[in-house]
């Protein structure tokens, strides 16, 4: 039901009609929107999100290819922006009894899905949201705002081996699966959700380069390698710095271990509840790790990743 396609509007069926199409990785088809692929539910909502979504100038809004880590930096960015708010050592935080995508919604696939109106007024400020839409399609208020973009990238190869795998979770009650060479052609000629891939990291980089306080540029590899760096980082950037009487009280330490792989994807909030449309919220915590496609690439697909990586990406600054 993740993707149903039962519920579109005539305006999205119309618009379905006349655009580029092809194999879906869960559902039937992806469309080609404005130069990214998206599956007909998210394009539904991606437009209502462009026609009706306000910005506002405190907004922060959370941007990731699918499978890059959205839901670890969900929670790291509610944490350290509402640390006041909900001091970290508290027993029952809000992050511990929640499910992430519920504490940060998606704006195009939960707000603004289905023909939905979101209720703005039950968010306090700042607004904590996200969303997987390539930046030059973003709604004009958020460019023109002073919303701050906090982007997570990943490193192609375990984003696809991560997006491989979740789409098959999300269709496994069909019992069918897609296989990984299918999927592999599809993610290199650029046809993956949200694709393709290296236009969405590269738009964002130039951004960020272009407007350092509006767009922070992360990478899922370097958070995990400097977990305390990247959160200070991530807290300068949001206007929110940590203080050294903070991080003598173990305020990083302490929101790192709260956001840790073993720590989410224990809780009973992440283990054992689903969303209203049935998938179980532990689809979106597997392995956590860097590197996990050297188990699934062959010789081949390594090369023709390499070939494409260098080519999209030389000249950028940006390596993989
Ligand atoms: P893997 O499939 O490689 O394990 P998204 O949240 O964008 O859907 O990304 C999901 C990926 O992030 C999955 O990668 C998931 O396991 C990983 N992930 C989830 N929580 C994490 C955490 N706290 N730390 C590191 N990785 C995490």
């Amino acid at each position: 039901r993740y993707l149903q396609e039962d519920n579109l509007s005539e305006e999205c069926k119309k618009l379905l009609s006349i655009l580029p199409k092809d194999k879906g990785w869960v559902g039937s088809y992806v469309y080609n929107y404005q130069g990214f692929w998206t599956p007909p539910r998210f394009l539904q909502g991606v437009i209502a999100f462009q026609q009706q979504f306000q910005a506002e100038d405190s907004d922060i809004i959370l941007v990731t290819t699918p499978k890059s880590g959205t839901t670890w930096l969900k929670l790291l960015l509610f944490a350290l922006v509402n640390r006041v708010k909900h001091s970290i050592f508290e027993p029952n935080h809000p992050l511990l009894v929640n499910n992430p995508h519920f504490i940060v919604p998606f704006l195009e696939i939960t707000l603004y899905v289905d023909g939905r109106v979101p209720d703005f007024s039950t968010f306090t400020s700042p607004r904590l949201l996200a969303t997987h839409v390539p930046f030059a399609s973003l709604p004009k208020s958020v460019q023109d705002s002073k919303t701050k973009l906090v982007y997570l990238c990943r490193n192609p190869r375990d984003t696809f081996i991560s997006m491989w795998h979740f789409t098959n979770n999300l269709i496994l009650h069909h019992n069918d699966t897609n296989s990984i060479e299918e999927m592999f052609d599809l993610f290199c000629e650029g046809v993956s959700l949200y694709g393709p891939f290296w236009n969405h990291v590269l738009d964002y980089w130039k951004q960020s380069i272009e407007n350092p306080t509006k767009i922070l540029f992360l990478m899922y590899e370097e958070i995990k390698k400097n977990p305390k760096i990247q959160l200070k980082r991530l807290a300068e950037f949001l206007e929110c710095p940590i203080s050294i009487e903070e991080e003598n009280c173990g305020v990083v330490d302490e929101i790192l271990k709260m956001c840790s792989f073993e720590n989410l994807s224990n809780l009973e909030v992440n283990t054992n509840e689903k969303f209203s449309t049935g998938e179980a919220y532990n689809l979106f915590f597997r392995r956590g790790e860097i590197g996990d496609w050297k188990n699934y690439f062959t010789i081949e697909m390594s090369d023709k990743l390499n070939h494409i990586i260098e080519e999209k990406f030389q000249g950028s600054g940006l390596k993989f």
